[in-house]
């Protein structure tokens, strides 16, 4: 019982007085059982047109998950309550969405990770409206990777997210097949999101930690309280993904054993790397791989990282391998030959402040301000400085890697390619950055803090990618209400 509570003073007030802030909801070490089998999300099969392009149909929708045993929670989802199916693509793939806004307001669908045109994007300008049904399609060029679907609706991420609506969204190639990628046996999400609950079920959506927004006491693991996973195999893949509005999680297990890092968010490493934690920030996604003996059990859990974002320590999910399991082969020694993110001499750099009042270089996010223009297929050198709070940065359509952080070389889970960095206060990094290859000089993309309170205050800056020499010509205001309904 004390493990609930700050001390015993404090269960002892919260007896007499049911003060709500003697709850400790920095852990749950120690409360759960581990008894509901880990729900996996289905794969959607898509229909194949005469085009050979891949046709895929998502639904926002919202309804009720039963998450603790006789409670209804009101939920959103994509194709059902909660969460979204995984969607699984190659590279060369086309493919086509229809995404329907069943929910009785307005939101969008982001593609995480992905690079494509901006009119696909989903971003805050690619509104659909209640009963609206949205159409995009491009083609896959990408190394293999996991990538995400999330809302981005201008000042309404933060809720829509944790409502319950994102997905994964997996790019295969001919290399990642070489990895365990039998979805569901040996290749396994782990969606990893915290939650605050009230007393009859319902999600609590206030803001309770200024200044990074909501945190919660319960963690759910693909949509899943207090989960375990069988496994069946010698080696497994997880596909970790950081779900959460703002919480961070310093991710290892119960036993310190070592796992191998094989990708980061945006590809493939080159080589397995063995480590024994890592750190995910909102939005980030890390695969690993751990090796099980028959019978074992272990904890994937999150260990106390720091304060702020990082200031909590959870049991995520339980393991269990089977008394028997089917022999992995080996992981490649060489994973990927994906040449590393590198930027020319004259790389253009440009630099970028982050702040206490959730701005960047200054400003808050304008839906019809352009900030930065970008040559198409660009390779660029961002530093970005924070003497703020904790924050993290992503930048939409491109990959980085991060050449030093504080001038020193980033720890090695850090190291791959990443469309998402955490950056502590007080920290500068150097990216070098990918940018993508589709001009469209009226259709911005999006660079922001990916702590969702922070982004829907404002923490957001836009650019547009154009036809290279043609930067000057660009106009860095938007029509109000041209591309878009009203602000
Ligand atoms: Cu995951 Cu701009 O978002
Ligand atoms: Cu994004
Ligand atoms: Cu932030």
């Amino acid at each position: 019982m004390k493990r609930y509570f700050r001390s015993i003073p404090c269960l002892l007030l919260f007896l007499a007085l049911g003060l709500a802030g003697c709850w400790d909801d920095t852990t749950n070490v120690g409360t759960l059982q581990f008894k509901n089998p880990v729900n996996i999300p289905p794969l959607l099969e898509p229909t194949i047109d005469n085009a050979g392009t891949k046709r895929f149909t998502l639904t926002m929708q919202s309804g009720t998950t039963e998450f603790f045993k006789g409670k209804d929670t009101p939920t959103w989802g994509i194709n059902g309550s909660y969460l979204g199916p995984t969607i699984r693509v190659s590279r060369g793939d086309q493919v086509s969405f229809e995404v329907n806004n069943n929910l009785k307001e307005t939101s969008t669908l982001h593609w995480h990770g992905m690079r494509l045109p901006a009119e696909m994007d989903g971003g805050p300008h690619q509104m659909i409206e209640a009963g609206e049904t949205w159409k995009p399609h491009w083609t896959i060029d990408q190394p293999a990777a996991t990538t995400w679907y999330h809302p981005h609706l201008h000042e309404k991420t933060a809720l829509h997210v944790y409502r319950g609506i994102a997905g994964l969204f997996l790019i295969e190639d001919e290399e990642s097949t070489k990895l365990p990628s039998d979805y569901g046996v040996d290749d396994i999400p782990i969606i990893i999101q915290d939650k605050l609950f009230q007393g009859n079920g319902s999600l609590s959506e206030k803001v309770n930690l200024e200044p990074f927004g909501l945190l919660g006491n319960q963690i759910l693991i693909n949509g899943t309280h207090d989960p375990y996973l069988k496994v069946t195999s010698s080696q497994i893949r997880f596909r970790l993904l950081n779900g959460s509005n703002a919480r961070g999680y310093t991710i290892g297990f119960s036993d310190n054993r070592t796992f191998r890092l094989i990708g980061n968010d945006a590809g493939l490493l080159p080589e397995p790397v063995s480590i024994e934690r890592l750190l995910l920030s909102p939005g980030e996604r890390a695969e690993i791989v751990i090796e099980f003996k028959p019978g074992e059990e272990t904890i994937l859990r999150s260990f106390k990282g720091g304060d702020g974002i990082l200031n909590g320590e959870f049991e995520l999910i339980k393991i269990i391998a089977d008394q028997q399991l089917a022999n992995s082969p080996p992981l490649p020694k060489q994973i990927t030959k994906e040449p590393p993110i590198e930027v020319p001499g004259q790389a253009t750099e440009r630099k970028f402040r982050l702040t206490t009042e959730s701005k960047i270089n200054g400003k808050k996010m304008d839906m019809y301000r352009i900030d930065q223009v970008i040559p198409a297929g660009s390779r660029e050198i961002w530093v970005i400085t924070n003497n703020g709070w904790d924050h993290n940065f992503h930048i939409h359509d491109a990959a980085f890697t991060i050449l030093d952080k504080n001038g020193k070389a980033p720890p090695v889970y850090e190291r791959g390619r990443k469309d998402t960095v955490f950056i502590p206060k007080g920290t500068t990094v150097r990216l070098a950055v990918d940018f993508g290859s589709y001009p469209d000089p009226d259709t911005p993309y999006m660079y922001h803090c990916h702590l969702l309170y922070h982004e829907d205050s404002g923490m957001m800056g836009q650019f547009v990618i154009v036809e290279p020499g043609t930067e000057s010509q660009v106009s860095r205001q938007l029509p109000e209400g041209e591309n878009d309904h009203g602000h």
